[in-house]
């Protein structure tokens, strides 16, 4: 196992009724500003369930946070926080609220002239408004960890920091009910795939990093069609186990330790930033490839995977390893999510702009080992169109 330190001090509040607990993570004197998106919250019941239970504090709302949150659109929030003198944000929503209001948090207490050099330039973050957040889509994992992403002109960036991880993440798995079935899919897929980019690389004898992935990786193969099929779509446990399983993927734990290979989400943000894919459907285009041109860096761990997740021993290494990827992308496919290019509209003549951009963005030396140059990512690109 490699060295490693560990923290995670969001508090999680899990389970149904639980949004009721802000009143009390919230310190009682604070001036909130309530952040969500296009207005999901307010048909599904979440923004009555916040009006009630911020009864006796003082907050001001902040709305319109797309998804793949924009810098234009954050920046606005920043004329009200002044205004109101707001000293801590609540974001209610899915990965986009969540990082959006982590960039909103950052850029208020931003010491330079430019908040966008907190992405850019990798200007220092020295301090950050608090905030909590209630999740509303399981995927990103944002809600508990120290990352965001944040689009410019079609640069999608992203940017980490302590200072804006949530002190406390309500996760109710009802309020996931009113989920389309799109936003299900990509949750899960999400989730699987950030699963499998600390789990598919090398080993290091990391056994409990290795099993909390696999059981992971297990309990989104088994619950995720569940929560599409008509006879359990409403099935709160169902949502239960696919809530806590997007939370732990990405809250620092199974990477805690072992190699991360994030090859797949890095060209995935270009095909968002460029062509504005959800960004699930990103990964699970480009995911197969990946393991496909990479399958003998990452043969151990193929057949691990092909043998502790899908159950196959049989027939010798390569079918087997052939087998797993090909059963990765019946997952995706149950889950009705593309699996090539050509599933999005795009072809070859895409792929030169996608490469420039991954260079232009420093994304030259990819993967667990730093070999995956542009040359590569445009192999893999070339493998995913059909
Ligand atoms: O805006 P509203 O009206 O709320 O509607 C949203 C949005 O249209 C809707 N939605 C959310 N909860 C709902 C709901 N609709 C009905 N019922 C509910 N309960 O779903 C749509 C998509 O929401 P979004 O927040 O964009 O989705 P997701 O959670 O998948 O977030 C994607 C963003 O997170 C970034 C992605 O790049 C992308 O920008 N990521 C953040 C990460 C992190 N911070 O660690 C890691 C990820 O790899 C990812 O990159
Ligand atoms: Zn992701």
């Amino acid at each position: 196992m490699l060295n490693f330190s560990f923290q995670n001090s969001t508090q999680i509040h899990f389970g149904e009724g639980q949004i009721q607990k802000i009143s009390t993570s919230i310190p009682k004197d604070a001036k909130v500003l309530v952040t969500y998106g296009g207005g999901s919250i307010k048909t599904n019941g979440v923004y009555d369930q916040v009006v009630a239970a911020l009864a006796e504090h003082t907050w001001f709302e902040f709305a319109g946070i797309e998804p793949n949150p924009t810098y234009a659109a954050l920046m606005k929030a920043q004329a009200l926080i002044k205004t109101h003198e707001i000293d801590y944000l609540l974001a209610v929503g899915g990965g986009s609220v969540i990082d959006g209001t982590k960039f909103i948090a950052a850029a208020a207490l931003f010491q330079g002239d430019d908040p966008w050099d907190i992405i850019a330039t990798g200007a220092p973050i020295t301090a950050a408004l608090p905030m909590g957040c209630i999740l509303t889509l399981p995927a990103t994992g944002s809600e508990s960890n120290t990352g965001a992403v944040v689009t410019r002109d079609g640069h999608k960036l992203s940017f980490r920091n302590d200072l804006v991880r949530p002190a406390f993440a309500v996760l109710d798995p009802a309020v996931t009910l009113s989920l389309s079935d799109r936003q299900i899919s990509n949750g899960v897929v999400d989730a699987f795939v950030h699963t499998v980019e600390q789990y598919l690389t090398y080993s290091v004898n990391g056994k409990v990093q290795d099993r909390f992935a696999e059981g992971l990786l297990q309990t989104l193969i088994e619950e995720g069609p569940k929560a599409l099929a008509a006879d359990t779509k409403n099935d709160i446990a169902v949502r239960a186990n696919i809530m806590w399983s997007a939370s732990l993927a990405l809250n620092g734990l199974i990477g805690a330790g072992v190699p991360q290979d994030w090859t797949t989400h890095m060209i995935g943000h270009e095909l968002t930033g460029t062509h504005g894919i959800d960004h699930a459907r990103t990964l699970s285009i480009l995911l197969p490839a990946v393991l496909k041109i990479r399958t003998e860096a990452k043969r151990g761990k193929l057949l691990q995977y092909a043998e502790r997740v899908w159950h196959l021993t049989d027939a010798d290494e390569d079918v087997r390893i052939q087998r797993a990827i090909e059963l990765t992308e019946q997952f995706f496919e149950t889950m009705q999510v593309p699996t090539r290019l050509k599933d999005v509209n795009l072809d070859a003549s895409h792929i030169d702009t996608l490469i420039e951009k991954l260079t232009q963005h420093h994304m030259v030396k990819l993967s667990e080992h730093g070999d995956i140059t542009p040359d590569i990512s445009r192999k893999i690109l070339m493998l995913a169109l059909n």
